[in-house]
């Protein structure tokens, strides 16, 4: 199939383009690289052995995404595409529901007149909210804490419209967890601008002695260790959900909702540990006060991709660090280096 990959260029949308090659599809990357590097592209024609046709631009660009979906023969999206840090969401909750729902509202309707009706979208565990129950099944009631979430929440709410609408459309939302790892080529990762927000990349530019320590945020929670606990899912299992979820959209009528996790809980503790048993060396850390907003633990039950997919995620905790560490060592700097 042509498929049309919005924000490609970034960290999973990289690393699905290079699975979706690898499958004989024909990806289309369209990224205004507001949070990416053209060098990406680079990246992916390095590894995969075919370079993916790039289109730098917005997929809030109308005229622009007509002309392509034609020209290029699209057959489904893959809608990466947005912006994702909550912090930053909560001081430009503007820039968050201009990107990522108006965005999305623009990329659905040039779908609409070109005549494209299969998508996967990127949404995130944060649409469960402060969840009570865990672990988390996709028919748990969802809520949003930031604009970020919002954002997602609302896009899901219009897909489900979409869908009651007219039965020609077929969309999916993906639902992940917490994406950590690279490819296992060193070649393609996550390369945060600034300070890391998240756990990972952070250990990971500790690791590579950007930065000093760690600080943990708070070592009081009601977890075995006292420390956060998520679902960390490596990125290449990921980016085989994506498949698995084209797989089964494509002609199949609805919304279709899946969690993309692994169903484990690992701990910051835990993570610290295992990233240093992969880089050689004991990491420097600091418990600090907890971070407003957080929750104790999230983890997903991801039974219904399992059963409806046949997907899961295979990869462990000490394959995510090294692959990691792999892709950290070898690009101290990111795709900057
Ligand atoms: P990323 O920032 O690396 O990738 C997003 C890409 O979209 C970037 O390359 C950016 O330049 C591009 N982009 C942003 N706005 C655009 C626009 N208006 N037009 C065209 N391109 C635009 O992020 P990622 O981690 O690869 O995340 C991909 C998607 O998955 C996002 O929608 C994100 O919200 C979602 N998600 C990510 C996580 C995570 O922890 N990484 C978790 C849950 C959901
Ligand atoms: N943590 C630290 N120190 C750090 C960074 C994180 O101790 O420097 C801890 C957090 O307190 C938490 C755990 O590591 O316990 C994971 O934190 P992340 O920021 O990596 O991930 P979150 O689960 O908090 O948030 C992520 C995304 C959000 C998304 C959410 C749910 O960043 O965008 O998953 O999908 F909303």
């Amino acid at each position: 199939m042509n498929i049309l990959v919005t924000g490609g260029a970034g960290y999973i949308g990289s690393i699905t383009t290079i699975a979706l090659i690898a499958a004989g599809h024909r990806p289309v990357i369209l990224d205004n690289l507001h949070n990416a590097s053209a060098g990406v592209i680079e990246r992916i024609a390095e590894v995969a052995g075919t370079r993916p046709a790039f289109v730098h631009g917005d997929i809030r660009d109308r005229a622009l995404l007509d002309a392509l979906l034609v020209r290029e023969q699209i057959d489904a999206v893959i809608h990466f595409a947005g912006l994702k840090a909550v912090g930053e969401s909560v001081a430009q909750p503007l820039s968050y529901f201009d990107n990522n729902v108006h965005g999305t509202l623009v990329l659905l309707a040039a779908m609409q007149a070109a005549g494209v009706r299969t998508l996967v979208f990127s949404s995130s565990a944060t649409v469960y909210g402060d969840a009570p129950e865990l672990p988390l099944r996709e028919d748990a009631p969802t809520s949003a804490t930031n604009p970020y979430g919002r954002s997602k929440l609302m896009v899901e709410q219009v897909l489900a419209d979409l869908a009651r609408s007219d039965p020609a459309w077929s969309l999916t939302a993906l639902r992940y967890f917490n994406p950590v790892g690279a490819h296992p080529s060193g070649r393609l990762g996550e390369d945060p601008q600034g300070v890391p927000n998240n756990l990972m990349p952070y250990i990971a530019q500790v690791a590579v002695g950007r930065r000093e320590f760690l600080s943990i945020y708070g070592d009081d929670y009601p977890t075995p260790d006292g420390t956060g606990v998520r679902d960390y899912i490596h990125v290449m299992d990921l980016a085989d959900g994506h498949l698995a979820a084209l797989d089964h959209g494509h002609g199949r009528p609805g919304l279709h909702v899946f969690n993309l996790g692994t169903g484990a809980g690992v701990s910051v503790r835990e993570m610290l540990a295992a990233f240093g048993a992969a880089c050689g060396h004991a990491l420097p850390h600091r418990i600090v006060a907890r971070r407003p907003g957080d929750v104790a633990a999230c983890w997903a039950d991801p039974t219904r991709a399992r059963e409806v997919l046949g997907w899961q995620a295979s990869r462990d905790l000490r394959t995510m660090c090294e692959d990691s560490w792999r892709w950290q060592s070898n690009n101290p700097r990111g795709y900057a280096a």
